[in-house]
């Protein structure tokens, strides 16, 4: 896999007798600002800014082991071995990490995720951003947090966010310099104890995946465009009610940001529809808790689930209104979480 535009250097020179374990933790993040869509599908560089908050639930523990003796990479999720898709990308991964490293040793990779995997929950976020920081460690890479970020992105456009705690922006990035000038970086919040309380309608895996479905959106949907340019104004906003602290303003954009976003896909040729009776529910839940006097403002991603984005003393209020209004689902109460961090391991 091609490694241009990446700025690192590796820290050390190739020390094939490393093999020790490197084990990294990184959290998921729920885009207030969403990311939808690719203007270079390689490189993963996206059409507009997107803004997050990285959760305090559903880490991904991840542990990357060198085998200097083993001819192939080994990559086991939630202790089964990878395969498809998912292990196509890790596999990618890797090999951009060993570039970038000058080296040449195959890797163990061992991940376990607590979020449902495929559902919505940005798993790909926590995945690629615990990836990221254990396999740059195992390869001896000296990366530093903006850099990890330009990595993780590689893996997944989200996983850019993950590797900051609470709030973080990642620039779309210009036309001269795509890669470098796409990260994320933490944006600077006042005042605000938010929480995102989830509501998982259905944990299965879903039918179209998000890299596919913003694909098609971007290539036939006559909405995209629309959406896009409203999302660069959305982003400017969001960030001046970050920085006053207006949880109000905050959910709104966020709303409004999230359901054009689906907008966009359900106007592609064919329709990509995420959102099910179950989620139909839950929005028609989350306007009358605002009528009732609780702020709380609704955001989804590629899956049925909402996250309802309130101020953390009414985050239990919230979450039992959402499970009287779901009774076969489940509520998770996520406030602000950690960046992406090496547990043990790495130096
Ligand atoms: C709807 O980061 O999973 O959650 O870059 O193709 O791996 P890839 O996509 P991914 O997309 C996330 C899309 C989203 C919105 C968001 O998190 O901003």
């Amino acid at each position: 896999m091609p490694t241009e535009g990446l700025r690192t250097s590796p820290s050390r020179p190739c020390t094939p007798e490393v093999d020790g374990a490197v084990t990294a933790v990184a959290q998921p993040n729920i885009a207030l600002i969403k990311y939808w869509g690719k203007r270079d599908e390689r490189l993963v560089i996206p059409w507009t800014s997107s803004l997050s908050m990285t959760l305090d639930v559903f880490p991904t523990t991840t542990t990357v082991r060198l085998a200097p003796a083993a001819g192939a990479d080994r990559v086991t999720l939630n202790g089964r071995h990878a395969a498809g898709e998912t292990l196509r990308r890790v596999l990618d991964f890797l090999e951009l990490v060993r570039e970038l490293a000058g080296r040449r040793e195959r890797a163990v990779v061992d991940s376990h995720n607590t979020a449902p995997t495929g559902a919505g929950v940005a798993s790909s976020a926590s995945g690629f951003a615990a990836l990221a920081v254990a396999a740059a460690a195992a390869y001896d890479l000296d990366l530093d947090a903006t850099e990890l970020s330009r990595l993780a992105r590689r893996g997944s456009g989200s996983a850019s966010r993950s590797v900051f705690a609470g709030f973080s922006l990642w620039h779309a990035g210009g036309e001269e310099d795509p890669d470098g000038s796409s990260y994320a970086e933490p944006v600077p919040v006042r005042g605000l104890d938010p929480a995102l309380v989830i509501a998982l309608v259905d944990d299965s895996p879903k039918a179209v995946s998000s890299r596919a479905a913003m694909r098609r959106t971007v290539d036939t949907s006559p909405l995209y465009r629309p959406w896009a340019d409203s999302s660069e104004r959305d982003l400017i906003e969001m960030r001046l009610a970050l920085g006053r602290g207006d949880l109000d303003a905050v959910g709104e954009i966020a709303e409004r940001n999230a359901l054009g976003m689906h907008a966009t896909m359900l106007a592609a040729r064919p329709a990509v529809r995420y959102l099910s009776p179950g989620t139909l529910t839950l929005l028609d839940r989350v306007l009358r808790l605002r009528q009732e006097g609780t702020p709380a403002y609704s955001t989804m991603d590629a899956g049925p689930n909402v996250k309802v984005l309130c101020h953390s003393s009414d985050a239990d209020r919230v979450a039992a209104a959402l499970r009287d209004a779901i009774p076969s689902g489940s509520v998770v109460v996520a406030r602000s979480g950690p960046g992406a961090r090496l547990l043990s391991g790495g130096s």
